[in-house]
């Protein structure tokens, strides 16, 4: 998974693909390169680790031209090192190519490639792309970069550039995200929008199967057998500001700090006037289908699977349908049961993780109608869904998700609330009352970003523990399982989340003196419950810190050492305010131990590989 620049102009082309690249670091980080169209020729400069690695050469060895292609990598076929960065060239050095995704018959090609001649400097699946182009070349890149992908089998997104071909730049689109952005004498190649926005707001987006090919003062899309395609340009309404980091030390912090703007955006324009009924005209699905729906499967991956958790209690609190939750690198091999009156949800932030793409083709093939609940508006898993429920969180960059997570479960509640009026489950009052709870949320985030300090304390407290436990019952383990996730993603602590009263069937018993144990402890029903099991871990040694109502504090002090108050919401909404003192406390605790927050080791943004 990588990400993919490029630009044909009049401008000087460096500077133009490092920031594009800088934007798009989050899709990936173990090295970059970039390839310019010089007086010299094709160069090409890369380098391994970070982008400030490659910044550091370009100072030495810059490359002054106005055609040129960049890429970030995220290694999946060869170690990260210079050999293996993009862009690849074939032996002729004359032409260039930046991939993302795998061709998964690489090993074939290279071998044939290597019985025609062709020598190879890397690891990669890529460059049997470089070598394949070049020796398909007859004078027409575009037929040549059409004739390659036909003997390529897998997912990828391709910019490539040839030097008998100076004016143009060709994208290729199958199965791996790329955009193309218009400018007035100049245009761009990107794997996602903040790569341009720098630039230009005027954009195409490919589907699978479809290409371009850019010169300075045109863009041609089609099919990659070649028929011309028009397609309408979109104009991109983000900022320049949102996609950068205003201010906050890292990303995280400030996506954690837009949580209220990505819950009122969330819901904008989903509640009637009279704040009783929410209306969803995006939305295909028929009263009939959804009064026919006998089962509900909320599929997705990390974050957005632990929201399709809560998402399930919403539902079935709510709507009164079964619901299972399922990750989707299982649920795709599982022969999931589906009939036609099964509702598949997909989660998905970035909209394009490749686990659930394919869980969301399984459950189509299998008749089910699929759902998207996704950030990204023209996404994969936007464009093949039947329906989709957009979250506004805005662009997100930390690899740690925060604002998506909570819009997702935003969605997901203003979603379980049209199936209930629909159904009949709950009056206008009741689904009043709740959207009455949910117009509310914004502001309670707002006094839980004020803890901040209180938060950053405790972090610092916990940092030097190697083991931590989070609890709770319902909703808070829910909460529980995301709150360990972040934790684990950016300190590296490990941490487990558990469901209260499944401790002291087995993992009691690592439970020693002095082990931190967050107890989420907001749900009335289960409070007593929740309170004996956090006696059973104080009775072992635990150090517990309770997050609680401010009318429970008191008598949970009894029991526990210290305590977070939330501020006071229907017990199924509480994962959208809990959550935040648990991503402050991810956020803090990494920032003690002085990792790189926005960039955790071994992870990306965005996985578009299986
Ligand atoms: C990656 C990210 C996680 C994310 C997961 C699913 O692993 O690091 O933060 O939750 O993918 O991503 P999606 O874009 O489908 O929500």
């Amino acid at each position: 998974m990588c990400g993919i620049v490029g630009y044909i102009g009049n401008q000087n082309s460096q500077g133009i693909l490092v920031e594009g690249l800088k934007k798009l670091e989050y899709r990936g980080y173990d090295s970059a390169g970039i390839a310019v169209f010089t007086q010299e020729g094709l160069q090409v400069v890369k380098a391994k680790g970070r982008l400030a690695n490659l910044e550091s050469k370009l100072e030495e060895h810059p490359l002054a031209g106005s055609a040129g292609i960049g890429h970030t990598r995220w290694a999946t076929h060869g170690k990260p090192s210079d050999a293996n960065s993009h862009p690849h060239t074939d032996n002729s050095q004359k032409f260039s190519v930046v991939h993302n995704g795998i061709v998964e018959n690489y090993l074939e090609l290279k071998e044939e490639l290597m019985a025609g001649g062709a020598h190879f400097t890397s690891e990669t699946d890529t460059e049997v792309i470089s070598h394949l182009i070049a020796r398909e070349y007859e004078g027409d890149i575009v037929k040549a970069v059409q004739k390659a992908i036909t003997y390529m089998r897998g997912a990828f997104a391709l910019g490539v550039l040839t030097e008998y071909e100076p004016d143009k730049l060709v994208a290729v689109r199958q199965a791996s995200p790329l955009i193309i952005g218009i400018g007035e004498g100049e245009n761009f190649i990107g794997s996602d929008i903040p790569a341009l926005l720098k630039y230009t707001r005027n954009v195409y987006i490919l589907n699978d199967g479809e290409m371009a090919v850019l010169t300075r003062d045109a863009v041609e899309l089609m099919t990659i057998e070649g028929n011309f395609i028009a397609r309408e340009m979109i104009t991109v309404d983000w900022d320049a500001v949102t996609a950068e980091k205003a201010g906050y030390e890292h990303f995280m912090l400030k996506e954690i700090h837009e949580q209220p703007r990505a819950y009122r955006d969330t819901m904008l324009g989903r509640v009637n006037a009279e704040g009783n009924k929410v209306i969803l005209p995006e939305l295909s699905l028929t009263e009939e289908q959804i009064k026919n729906i006998r089962n509900i499967q909320i599929v997705a991956c990390g974050t957005a699977y632990h929201a399709g958790l809560v998402g399930r209690t919403m539902i079935e609190s709510l709507v009164r349908i079964p619901v299972e939750n399922d990750v989707a690198s299982e649920y795709r091999y599982r022969s999931p049961i589906v009939s036609p009156e099964t509702l598949v949800i997909v989660v998905s932030q970035s909209g394009e993780t490749a686990d659930t793409l394919a869980a969301l083709r399984e459950a189509q093939a299998n008749g089910a109608h699929v759902l998207a609940i996704t950030n990204v508006v023209g996404s994969s898993i936007a464009r093949e869904a039947n329906d989709v429920l957009v979250t506004l969180a805005g662009p997100e960059i930390a690899v740690a998700s925060t604002k998506a997570y909570t819009s997702q479960l935003i969605a997901l509640a203003l979603f379980s609330l049209y199936l209930a009026e629909v159904r009949g489950t709950q009056t206008a009052e009741q689904v009043a009352h709740i959207l009455a709870a949910m117009q509310a949320l914004p502001e309670q985030v707002e006094t839980i970003l004020a803890q901040k300090d209180a938060i950053k304390t405790y972090a610092e407290q916990i940092s030097d523990n190697k083991h931590l436990f989070f609890i709770g019952r319902g909703v808070d383990y829910a909460v529980a399982t995301e709150g360990s996730l972040k934790l684990k993603e950016i300190s590296y602590i490990h941490s487990e989340a558990y469901a209260a009263g499944e401790l002291k069937h087995g993992t009691l018993a690592l439970i020693e003196d002095g082990i931190p144990v967050i107890a989420l402890a907001t749900q009335e029903a289960v409070l007593e419950k929740t309170v004996s099991n956090i006696k059973e871990v104080k009775a072992r040694g635990a150090e517990v810190l309770a997050i609680t109502h401010e009318e429970h504090v008191t008598d949970l002090l009894k029991s526990v050492d210290q305590a977070f108050v939330i501020p006071k919401t229907l017990p199924l909404l509480t994962p959208t305010l809990s959550v935040v003192t648990l991503q402050l406390l991810a956020y803090y605790t990494s920032l003690a131990l002085g990792h790189d927050v926005d960039k955790p080791r071994n992870l990306a943004k965005s996985v578009t590989v299986e």
